[in-house]
């Protein structure tokens, strides 16, 4: 089973919790985000690996770490994983970002895929799918099954907001993918909100209703 983590450092906590204020306006909700996306980046890349290289300082020869695992890629579903990627790339400025877009069929309310846009080599990269709510789970989990039929290996999910049906849901699909939240909330309410989560995320970040 993958791995699931509640990324509860304070700063990651008090962030939330202000763009879980439904006073909190679209400017201030869309960098805070980012913000909040900056600091999981830097804790779901804890476990990159190091190899040794042999550098001269100004001073002497010197053995020292740098990162020798994979490349990453971003995958933000979207539209709210958008919010998400400048402060992914804030801590990882090399990382290529793709694309996987679904809306909700309104018959089946099932995810349906309209657009995937990915780097060519994902199997060599690990590949962190990003999308601020974790509900039902249906369409983190569409959009990874979209990147394993495409060849993509690793996996992490990564988001802020995630209802327990959701986590469920995902790690029974995809036991191999880590899964890291901000928060793990208390239940879906009948319309499929996350509660007492933060409201639409695409809408708050964009200012639409
Ligand atoms: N998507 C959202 O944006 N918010 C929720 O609460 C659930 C799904």
């Amino acid at each position: 089973m993958g791995k699931f983590q509640v990324l509860d450092h304070p700063l990651i906590q008090h962030k939330l919790t202000m763009i879980r204020e439904s006073k909190c306006g679209t400017k201030v909700f869309r960098e805070v985000v980012n913000e909040i996306a900056m600091l999981m980046a830097y804790e779901v890349s804890r476990d990159m690996p190091l190899e040794d290289v042999e550098i001269e300082t100004p001073l002497v020869k010197t053995v020292q770490k740098q990162l020798s695992g994979k490349k990453v890629a971003i995958v933000p579903i979207l539209r709210a994983g958008l919010g998400m990627v400048d402060g992914m790339l804030e801590m990882i400025p090399a990382a290529k970002v793709g694309h996987i877009g679904l809306y909700r069929d309104h018959e089946s309310l099932e995810p349906v895929e309209y657009f995937v846009k990915l780097p060519s080599d994902i199997q060599e990269r690990q590949m962190f799918v990003v999308d601020p709510m974790l509900a039902t789970g249906g369409s983190a989990i569409m959009a990874i099954d979209a990147l394993k039929r495409r060849g993509a290996t690793t996996i992490k999910f990564v988001c802020l907001v995630a209802a327990p049906e959701g986590v469920q849901a995902l790690q029974d699909a995809h036991p191999d993918v880590d899964i890291y939240v901000a928060a793990l909330d208390e239940k879906l309410d009948e319309n499929g909100y996350i509660v007492p989560g933060l409201g639409d995320a695409g809408d708050r970040l964009f200012g639409t209703k």
